[in-house]
């Protein structure tokens, strides 16, 4: 057994856990998020400077808050776990110097977290209710979150995951946008608040979705990778026709519909498609995206192995998941000694 503080600071999200790891539970004692969505809104995306500026006033508030409601202290804790990569670097590294500065006064293990291993844990968190998410191996992972899309085939239970299981297990990515960027990007063009994920969604259900053709990327049945740069193109060349005829305002619930059709149909495709060709088990869909309603519908009635989301609150950044990220890398020994850990940096990119 172990309590590992998580602390997540990569994006627009200032976050911290406190995780009880036993066996194959993870079970979040408290999370504690400061969301920064309303301060980016104005600019339609996230502003790299004031997130890492809004992190440097929130981090502490937010540690104390997630250790309070856990009912611990950091001594209590058997280790740190931060995400070091991949992020914003002004904000990645206030996370970083944090909890190099919370372990070294604590005298506790380090563990750098890969954020996107982070999001793949999400998926183990125990609900509300206690209760761990069964999912069966060999299982097929959709990462879909604000800035990846990821297709991973997983053999192993976490506590079986190599060092490099991001990039073994990988079968394909999108190679421009995101599928939430291409929510995002879409959504801006169609003028709604950033981040325009949730906003399509909710149109789209009054909406027809065979109202607009758009293109699908990447339609070879031999790639698993996705594209989606195509799609945000096509949008913004109908919305200026429809601007111009005046029917954008009626029309778009059918626009949204459209595009989100546009945007789900080679996430549900190519998922199932690699989770028949692997013989998975399992379909496991993490990150914002798995969020969104018409995905959830149909997969439910397309996939004929069982389909495991997080939580609401862990599908989008959260530091739950960083802390069960860390406490598998910490039941693995990889837990960082203050001589170690001092020289740990943050990384912009998701590694090589
Ligand atoms: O996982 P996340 O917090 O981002 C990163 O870690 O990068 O996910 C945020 C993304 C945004 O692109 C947002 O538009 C999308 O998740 N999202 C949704 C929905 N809710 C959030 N996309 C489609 N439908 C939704 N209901
Ligand atoms: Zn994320």
């Amino acid at each position: 057994m172990s309590i590992i503080l998580g602390i997540e600071t990569s994006c627009d999200e200032c976050s911290a856990s406190v995780l009880l790891h036993e066996g194959n539970s993870f079970r979040p004692l408290s999370v504690s998020t400061y969301s920064q969505i309303e301060l980016h809104q104005p600019f339609g995306g996230v502003v790299p400077e004031v997130a890492s500026r809004n992190h440097l006033e929130q981090i502490q508030p937010v540690i104390e808050d997630a250790l309070k409601k856990a009912g611990v202290e950091v001594v209590n804790c058997d280790a740190i776990a931060v995400t070091n990569r991949p992020g914003l670097i002004g904000a990645l590294l206030v996370g970083v110097t944090a909890a190099k500065a919370l372990a070294y006064a604590s005298r506790k293990p380090l563990i750098p977290v890969h954020h996107l291993e982070g999001h793949l844990m999400s998926a183990f968190l125990s609900s509300a209710t206690g209760e761990s998410k069964k999912i069966e191996f060999p299982a097929i992972f959709l990462m879909v979150s604000g800035g990846h899309t990821h297709l991973h085939y997983i053999e192993e239970s976490p506590l079986q995951w190599p060092s490099e299981m991001l990039k073994t297990s990988l079968i394909g990515r999108s190679i421009d946008d995101a599928a939430g960027e291409a929510f995002d990007k879409t959504g801006k063009i169609l003028g709604f608040p950033y981040p325009g994920g949730k906003w399509i969604d909710e149109y789209a259900q009054k909406g027809n979705r065979a109202a607009f053709e758009l293109p699908r990327g990447l339609k070879q049945k031999d790639s698993y990778d996705f594209s989606f740069s195509g799609l945000k193109t096509a949008v913004l060349l109908l919305t200026k026709r429809l601007q111009a005829e005046g029917s954008i305002e009626s029309k778009l619930p059918d626009l949204c519909a459209s595009v989100q059709e546009a945007i789900i149909d080679p996430l549900i495709r190519k998922s199932l498609l690699l989770a028949r060709e692997k013989k998975a088990k399992s379909l496991v869909v993490v990150g914002g995206v798995a969020a969104n309603s018409r995905l959830r519908m149909r997969l439910k009635a397309e996939s004929p192995i069982p389909v495991i989301y997080p939580d609401l609150q862990y599908c989008t950044d959260n530091a739950a998941m960083i802390a069960a990220a860390g406490a598998v890398r910490f039941s693995q020994g990889q837990g960082l000694r203050v001589e170690q850990f001092l020289k740990l940096n943050a990384f912009a990119n998701a590694g090589s």
